[in-house]
C-alpha cells in the first residue's frame, strides 16, 4: 500500500481497518519468510531512530532485530542520552533526528503527557513516527496480540469471546494503555469483548465511550464487570493485567498522598489473580494473553502461565518482532 510510506502509528485508531488487515497479512508473510530463512534489505541503510523514556525488553528489541533484519540500524536513545534532558523540545528533536534518519520511534507514558509528546514529534517530523507505547495507546503491542489470536483462531475474529481483566501486581505502576487500546481495537473487529476491573480501577470514560461505538459498528459487543469471576465465564481468550489508576506515574515523588491511596486500593484486591479454578470458569480451549512483563504469583500462577495447552506468551512476544517489521514495512518503504 503506496499511501502508507510516512504514515505515523500513533494509534490503531487512525488506521482503517482496511490498513489494518494490511499490516496482519504482512506479518503472516513476514513470519513465514524469517521461517523459510529469506532475507530482505528493503531498508538497506535506513535508520531508525528508538526513544524511549522507560525501560523495555520486547519493544525495544522486536524494533531493533527488525531493522537489522531488513538491512537497516537502529539508534537506542534514552533522554540522558540526547538533549532532551536539558530541556530540548519535541519539535526541534523531531525535526533534527527526521532530516538524518529515515523513523523516529517513541515510548513515553508519563500520564497526561506521553500521547501529548508523541502527536507534538509527529506534528514536526518529516519521517513517520511509531509510538513504542504511550500514556494512552500501545499499537505495537495490538497488532502482535491480534497476530496470535488469527494463528490460534483463524483470520475472522467475529465472535470470539474476549475478556481483559485487571489483575493484582506489585513490581511497578502499569501503564492504563494496554487496556484501553484492546477495547478500542477488538471492539472494531467484531469480538465480544468483557472488561473485567475493580471500582478503583476503571477504563477512561471518553474511550469506553468510543469502544461502545464501534463495538455496535462491527456487530460485536462490550460489557463491564466488577467481578473477575463473571469476566472469565465462557472466555475464549483472556488478558489478565495489571493497570494504574489514572495518576501521574513520573510523579510520584511529588504526590505521597496519590501514591498511598494507589497503595491502598491496590491491596484490597490481591485476590485478582488469574488461577487454574479462573480458568476452568472459561471455555474448556481458553487461551491465556499477557504483554510481559507478568508479575508471577500475583497477576498470574505459574501453572497458568507456564500450562503450554492455555498460555500463548512467548507466540504473543515473539509476534511484536514481525508486526514490527511490518509498520516499519509499511511506513518507511509503502509497502
Ligand atoms: N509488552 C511490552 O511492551 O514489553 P516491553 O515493555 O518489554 O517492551
Amino acid at each position: 500500500m503506496k499511501h502508507l510510506k510516512g504514515k505515523h502509528f500513533i494509534t490503531t485508531e487512525d488506521w482503517s481497518k482496511e490498513e489494518l488487515e494490511h499490516l496482519m497479512d504482512l506479518s503472516h508473510d513476514l513470519k513465514a519468510k524469517k521461517l523459510k530463512g529469506e532475507v530482505s534489505n528493503l531498508l538497506e541503510n535506513q535508520t531508525v531512530f528508538m526513544l524511549f523514556f522507560e525501560q523495555s525488553t520486547r519493544t525495544r528489541n522486536s524494533m531493533g532485530c527488525g531493522i537489522t533484519q531488513f538491512g537497516g540500524n537502529s539508534h537506542d536513545l534514552t533522554p540522558d542520552k540526547v538533549q532532551i534532558s536539558h530541556g530540548e523540545t519535541a519539535k526541534d528533536t523531531a525535526i533534527v533526528l527526521g532530516r538524518m534518519g529515515h523513523a523516529i520511534a517513541c515510548r513515553c507514558c508519563f500520564y497526561d503527557k506521553g500521547n501529548k509528546y508523541l502527536n507534538e514529534l509527529a506534528a514536526h517530523s518529516p519521517v513517520p513516527v511509531m509510538n513504542l507505547q504511550c500514556d494512552l495507546y500501545h499499537p505495537m503491542q495490538m497488532l502482535a496480540d491480534m497476530m496470535v489470536m488469527q494463528e490460534k483462531f483463524g483470520k475472522n475474529l467475529q465472535g470470539l469471546n474476549l475478556t481483559i481483566s485487571w489483575a493484582y501486581a506489585e513490581s511497578h505502576a502499569k501503564p492504563i494503555s494496554v487496556p484501553l487500546e484492546q477495547m478500542l481495537m477488538f471492539t472494531r473487529f467484531g469480538m465480544n469483548v468483557t472488561v473485567a476491573h475493580p471500582e478503583e480501577f476503571p477504563l477512561l470514560p471518553a474511550m469506553v465511550d468510543k469502544a461502545h461505538g464501534y463495538a455496535k459498528e462491527s456487530s460485536g459487543s462490550l460489557k463491564f464487570t466488577n467481578d473477575m469471576d463473571a469476566g472469565f465465564e465462557g472466555a475464549h481468550i483472556v488478558i489478565p493485567k495489571n493497570w494504574g489508576g489514572f495518576a501521574n506515574f513520573d510523579k510520584w515523588e511529588d504526590s505521597p498522598q496519590q501514591w498511598e491511596q494507589m497503595q491502598a486500593n491496590l491491596a484490597k484486591h490481591k485476590d485478582w489473580i488469574c488461577d487454574e479454578r479462573r480458568m476452568g470458569l472459561a471455555d474448556p480451549n481458553v487461551k491465556y494473553m499477557h504483554a510481559l512483563p507478568a508479575d508471577r504469583g500475583k497477576e498470574v500462577t505459574d501453572a497458568v502461565i507456564d500450562n503450554e495447552k492455555w498460555s500463548i506468551i512467548y507466540d504473543e512476544a515473539e509476534n511484536r518482532l514481525h508486526t514490527a517489521k511490518a509498520v516499519m514495512a509499511a511506513t518507511m518503504a509503502g509497502v
